[in-house]
Protein backbone atom coordinates (compact mmCIF):
# COMPACT_ATOMS: atom_id res chain seq x y z
CA UNK A 1 0.00 0.00 0.00
CA UNK A 2 1.23 3.40 -0.72
CA UNK A 3 0.43 6.70 0.94
CA UNK A 4 -0.01 10.17 0.29
CA UNK A 5 2.53 12.08 1.77
CA UNK A 6 2.50 15.11 -0.38
CA UNK A 7 2.82 18.37 2.02
CA UNK A 8 3.49 16.51 4.96
CA UNK A 9 6.04 17.98 7.50
CA UNK A 10 8.70 15.98 9.13
CA UNK A 11 11.76 16.62 11.25
CA UNK A 12 14.98 14.49 10.74
CA UNK A 13 17.61 14.29 13.41
CA UNK A 14 21.23 13.88 12.10
CA UNK A 15 20.24 14.21 8.95
CA UNK A 16 23.47 15.53 8.19
CA UNK A 17 24.57 11.45 8.46
CA UNK A 18 24.01 8.58 6.22
CA UNK A 19 20.86 7.37 7.39
CA UNK A 20 19.46 10.78 8.04
CA UNK A 21 20.62 11.81 4.75
CA UNK A 22 18.85 9.32 2.62
CA UNK A 23 15.44 9.64 4.72
CA UNK A 24 15.60 13.48 3.71
CA UNK A 25 16.02 12.66 -0.07
CA UNK A 26 13.42 9.78 0.20
CA UNK A 27 11.06 12.06 1.88
CA UNK A 28 11.67 15.01 -0.29
CA UNK A 29 10.98 12.65 -3.47
CA UNK A 30 7.74 11.59 -1.75
CA UNK A 31 6.75 15.35 -1.25
CA UNK A 32 7.38 15.57 2.28
CA UNK A 33 8.77 18.92 3.46
CA UNK A 34 12.04 18.24 5.33
CA UNK A 35 13.15 20.06 8.80
CA UNK A 36 16.73 19.08 8.34
CA UNK A 37 18.38 19.34 12.14
CA UNK A 38 22.41 17.93 12.86
CA UNK A 39 24.90 19.48 15.04
CA UNK A 40 26.74 20.14 12.51
CA UNK A 41 25.54 23.04 10.74
CA UNK A 42 27.41 22.81 7.50
CA UNK A 43 25.88 18.87 6.72
CA UNK A 44 22.56 20.48 7.63
CA UNK A 45 22.58 23.58 5.17
CA UNK A 46 24.18 20.59 2.38
CA UNK A 47 21.05 18.22 2.59
CA UNK A 48 18.51 21.07 3.21
CA UNK A 49 19.62 22.69 0.17
CA UNK A 50 19.46 19.00 -1.53
CA UNK A 51 16.36 18.35 -0.80
CA UNK A 52 14.71 21.77 -0.52
CA UNK A 53 14.24 21.79 3.30
CA UNK A 54 14.76 23.65 6.30
CA UNK A 55 18.50 23.57 7.63
CA UNK A 56 17.87 23.66 11.75
CA UNK A 57 21.26 23.24 13.00
CA UNK A 58 20.82 22.16 17.01
CA UNK A 59 22.46 19.82 19.74
CA UNK A 60 19.68 17.20 20.24
CA UNK A 61 21.03 16.73 23.15
CA UNK A 62 19.96 20.09 24.98
CA UNK A 63 16.03 20.83 25.64
CA UNK A 64 16.55 24.41 24.97
CA UNK A 65 17.79 23.73 21.25
CA UNK A 66 15.58 21.27 20.87
CA UNK A 67 12.53 22.90 21.91
CA UNK A 68 13.28 26.05 19.83
CA UNK A 69 14.50 23.92 16.45
CA UNK A 70 10.55 22.35 16.85
CA UNK A 71 9.21 25.74 17.36
CA UNK A 72 10.68 27.33 14.39
CA UNK A 73 9.66 24.37 11.81
CA UNK A 74 6.24 24.62 13.08
CA UNK A 75 6.24 28.65 12.79
CA UNK A 76 7.75 28.29 9.55
CA UNK A 77 5.62 25.02 8.21
CA UNK A 78 2.13 25.09 10.27
CA UNK A 79 2.88 21.97 11.27
CA UNK A 80 4.55 18.83 12.22
CA UNK A 81 3.73 15.18 11.07
CA UNK A 82 6.31 13.29 11.28
CA UNK A 83 9.97 13.00 13.47
CA UNK A 84 12.96 10.70 12.84
CA UNK A 85 15.03 10.06 15.74
CA UNK A 86 18.17 9.03 13.33
CA UNK A 87 21.16 11.51 15.16
CA UNK A 88 24.01 9.39 16.01
CA UNK A 89 27.94 9.14 16.17
CA UNK A 90 30.61 6.58 14.93
CA UNK A 91 31.20 3.88 17.64
CA UNK A 92 35.10 3.14 18.80
CA UNK A 93 35.04 -0.57 19.80
CA UNK A 94 37.06 -1.01 23.31
CA UNK A 95 36.56 -3.31 26.42
CA UNK A 96 33.66 -2.34 28.94
CA UNK A 97 36.65 -1.97 31.65
CA UNK A 98 38.41 0.68 29.22
CA UNK A 99 34.94 2.71 28.83
CA UNK A 100 35.65 6.27 30.24
CA UNK A 101 32.95 8.32 31.96
CA UNK A 102 32.52 10.99 29.55
CA UNK A 103 31.97 8.55 26.94
CA UNK A 104 29.61 6.27 29.08
CA UNK A 105 27.48 10.08 29.66
CA UNK A 106 27.93 11.66 26.04
CA UNK A 107 26.65 7.96 24.29
CA UNK A 108 23.55 8.07 26.66
CA UNK A 109 22.97 11.97 26.08
CA UNK A 110 23.03 11.35 22.90
CA UNK A 111 20.72 8.12 22.25
CA UNK A 112 18.59 8.58 24.93
CA UNK A 113 18.51 12.28 26.36
CA UNK A 114 18.63 13.75 22.80
CA UNK A 115 15.57 11.14 21.69
CA UNK A 116 13.93 11.61 24.86
CA UNK A 117 13.98 15.99 23.97
CA UNK A 118 12.66 15.57 20.34
CA UNK A 119 9.96 13.40 21.50
CA UNK A 120 8.96 15.81 24.50
CA UNK A 121 9.44 18.23 22.34
CA UNK A 122 7.29 17.20 19.18
CA UNK A 123 4.39 15.79 21.59
CA UNK A 124 2.41 18.59 21.99
CA UNK A 125 2.38 19.34 18.22
CA UNK A 126 1.48 16.00 16.79
CA UNK A 127 -1.47 15.53 20.06
CA UNK A 128 -2.93 19.08 18.81
CA UNK A 129 -3.21 18.18 15.58
CA UNK A 130 -4.49 14.66 16.36
CA UNK A 131 -2.11 12.98 14.19
CA UNK A 132 1.76 12.09 14.19
CA UNK A 133 4.62 9.73 13.43
CA UNK A 134 7.44 8.75 15.03
CA UNK A 135 10.38 6.36 14.16
CA UNK A 136 13.14 5.96 16.46
CA UNK A 137 15.98 4.72 14.52
CA UNK A 138 17.76 1.70 16.58
CA UNK A 139 20.66 -1.18 16.29
CA UNK A 140 20.72 -4.84 16.25
CA UNK A 141 23.05 -4.07 19.22
CA UNK A 142 20.12 -3.13 21.35
CA UNK A 143 19.26 -6.00 20.75
CA UNK A 144 21.72 -8.34 21.12
CA UNK A 145 24.54 -6.49 22.57
CA UNK A 146 27.76 -5.46 20.22
CA UNK A 147 30.78 -6.72 21.58
CA UNK A 148 33.43 -3.85 22.74
CA UNK A 149 30.01 -1.39 22.32
CA UNK A 150 29.04 -1.49 25.52
CA UNK A 151 27.13 2.36 25.85
CA UNK A 152 26.37 1.91 22.62
CA UNK A 153 24.35 -1.40 23.26
CA UNK A 154 23.03 0.28 26.37
CA UNK A 155 21.95 2.99 24.70
CA UNK A 156 19.70 1.58 22.13
CA UNK A 157 17.28 -0.15 23.97
CA UNK A 158 14.95 -3.44 22.33
CA UNK A 159 11.79 -1.20 22.32
CA UNK A 160 13.32 0.71 19.90
CA UNK A 161 14.61 -1.20 18.16
N1 LIG B 1 24.83 3.06 9.65
C1 LIG B 1 24.55 1.87 10.17
O1 LIG B 1 25.01 0.80 9.71
C2 LIG B 1 23.61 1.78 11.36
C3 LIG B 1 23.21 0.53 11.81
C4 LIG B 1 22.34 0.44 12.88
C5 LIG B 1 21.88 1.60 13.48
N2 LIG B 1 22.29 2.82 13.04
C6 LIG B 1 21.78 4.00 13.73
O2 LIG B 1 21.28 4.89 12.75
C7 LIG B 1 21.50 6.23 13.14
C8 LIG B 1 22.22 7.01 12.08
O3 LIG B 1 23.37 6.32 11.67
P1 LIG B 1 24.32 6.91 10.53
O4 LIG B 1 25.09 5.80 9.97
O5 LIG B 1 23.50 7.79 9.63
O6 LIG B 1 25.29 7.82 11.40
P2 LIG B 1 26.17 9.07 10.92
O7 LIG B 1 27.30 9.18 11.90
O8 LIG B 1 26.47 8.99 9.47
O9 LIG B 1 25.17 10.30 11.13
C9 LIG B 1 24.73 10.71 12.38
C10 LIG B 1 24.54 12.22 12.34
O10 LIG B 1 24.06 12.64 13.63
C11 LIG B 1 24.66 13.89 13.91
N3 LIG B 1 24.69 14.14 15.35
C12 LIG B 1 25.56 13.64 16.27
N4 LIG B 1 25.29 14.14 17.47
C13 LIG B 1 24.23 14.98 17.33
C14 LIG B 1 23.51 15.82 18.23
N5 LIG B 1 23.83 15.87 19.54
N6 LIG B 1 22.50 16.56 17.74
C15 LIG B 1 22.17 16.50 16.43
N7 LIG B 1 22.81 15.73 15.52
C16 LIG B 1 23.84 14.99 15.97
C17 LIG B 1 26.07 13.78 13.33
O11 LIG B 1 26.62 15.08 13.12
C18 LIG B 1 25.83 13.00 12.05
O12 LIG B 1 25.65 13.85 10.94
C19 LIG B 1 22.28 6.17 14.43
O13 LIG B 1 21.34 6.36 15.46
C20 LIG B 1 22.85 4.78 14.47
O14 LIG B 1 22.96 4.35 15.79
C21 LIG B 1 23.13 2.93 12.00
Amino acid sequence: MRYDLQGQVALISGAGGSLGEAVARLFAEEGIIVGINDLDPTAAERVAAATQGLALPADITQRAEVEAMVKALVDHFGRLDILVNSAGAKVTPHPLQMLSDEEWHSTLALYLTGTFNCLRAVLPVMLRQHRGRIVNIASICGLAGCAGAAAYSAARPASSA
